[in-house]
């Protein structure tokens, strides 16, 4: 039986994962470890039941008492270390808990999976790593670029990124990195742009859009990423870096007036500049020729279908996402948003 640890699997991506694998790999064993930190939420898991395929264990990666007990008695053939902090606004106001969970919990897990064994271990990195491109410039990063980081969130994954490559260079481990563009797509959490967009407009509320709204960002569709991370850890090399990227940069102005136009709103009323984010990175262009080319990974979802059907799942799922805005993240919107 295959065995496979996916930390932060209560998560946005990793619950997606969960889900995928419980579809398409029945027989894989999954132990989802995962803190349950404010962006942790068991209701992104309902209707998997806990059983011999699939166990939930509430825990810090940076436990390494309670990841050698996950390991015991038993063979891990892939890792999937998805758990992290991963919000950039609120990293900007504490850094502490990035450090703790980013770089510390990714050091004590590779130290872990490495004295107990691991077949492969997929480390879920983000473009955010190779810092931005200014506006202007026609650069595209590729899996050689240099990581230069611009604000605490992408700092510390690009420790842990840099974390598991010295692992590979000393020691050989097995480890794999993802390098991937913005997700976007069901059960992420409301402080994340599109679904606080799609929310706010639910409840009747404007969308802010931070500065002038003209950064780019790549959009990449959930289940895109899921596919990758598998044919990552079934047929990607040992110490191999790819991106992953989405559907095309576009400004995030022109996703809000995609949104408003899938839902028929006016743009007057529903938009509202904001002030900027400290430090707004640019953009983060990826060249995704190296994964296409060696391992035939593609991201296949259109931005459009995408999001037709990200905004299906909220507009069916209002209870999932009220039970959220509708808790502590009420002071956390209040706070960050007092202009609205
Ligand atoms: P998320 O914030 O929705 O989920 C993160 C999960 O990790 C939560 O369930 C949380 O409880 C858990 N977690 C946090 N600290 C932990 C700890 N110390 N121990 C155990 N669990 C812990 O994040 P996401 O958007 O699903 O991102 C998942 C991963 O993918 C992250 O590593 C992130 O950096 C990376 N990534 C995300 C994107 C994106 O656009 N969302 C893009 C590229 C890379
Ligand atoms: P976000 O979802 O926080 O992802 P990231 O910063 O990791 O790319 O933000 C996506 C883009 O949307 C980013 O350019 C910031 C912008 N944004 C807004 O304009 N308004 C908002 O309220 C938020 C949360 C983000």
């Amino acid at each position: 039986m295959t065995t496979v640890v996916v930390t932060g699997g209560a998560g946005f991506i990793g619950s997606n994962l969960v889900r995928y694998l419980r579809r398409k790999h029945q027989d894989w064993r999954i132990f989802n470890i995962d803190k349950l930190t404010y962006a942790g939420n068991l209701d992104n898991l309902a209707g998997i039941e806990v059983g011999p395929e699939y166990n939930f264990i509430q825990g810090d990666v940076a436990d390494g008492a309670m990841l050698a007990r996950v390991w015991a008695r038993r063979r891990v053939k892939y890792v999937f270390h998805l758990a992290a902090e991963t919000h950039v606004d609120r990293s900007l106001n504490d850094a502490v808990p990035f450090v703790r969970s980013n770089v510390e919990g990714t050091a004590v897990l590779l130290d872990v999976a490495r004295a107990e064994g691991v077949e492969k271990f997929i480390y879920m990195s983000t473009d955010e790593v190779y810092g931005a491109v200014p506006k202007g410039s026609d650069e595209v990063f590729t899996e050689d670029s240099p990581l230069k980081p611009r604000n605490p969130y992408s700092a510390t994954k690009a420790a842990a990124d840099l974390l598991c490559q010295v692992q590979y260079a000393s020691r050989e481990m097995p480890i794999v990195i993802l390098r991937a563009a913005n997700n976007y797509g069901p059960y992420q959490h409301p402080e994340k742009f599109l679904p606080l967009m799609l929310t706010n407009l639910m409840e009747g509320r404007q969308v802010p859009i931070y500065g002038t709204g003209q950064q780019l960002r790549d959009w990449l569709f959930v289940e895109d990423t899921c596919k990758a991370l598998v044919t990552l850890a079934e047929h990607a090399e040992p110490g191999s870096i790819y991106n992953l990227a989405g559907s095309g940069i576009i400004p995030n102005i022109e996703l809000a007036r995609k949104v408003l136009g899938v839902l028929r709103m006016e743009e007057e009323d529903s938009l509202k500049m904001v002030e900027d984010r400290p430090g707004h990175d640019f953009s983060y262009p990826l060249s995704a020729e190296k994964i296409e080319r060696e391992l035939n990974i593609r991201s296949e979802t259109k931005l459009d279908d995408g999001l037709r059907r990200t905004i299906f799942w909220y507009r069916s799922n209002e209870d999932w996402w009220r039970a959220i805005r509708e808790g502590k993240f009420k002071d956390y919107y209040k706070k960050q948003y007092s202009e609205l």
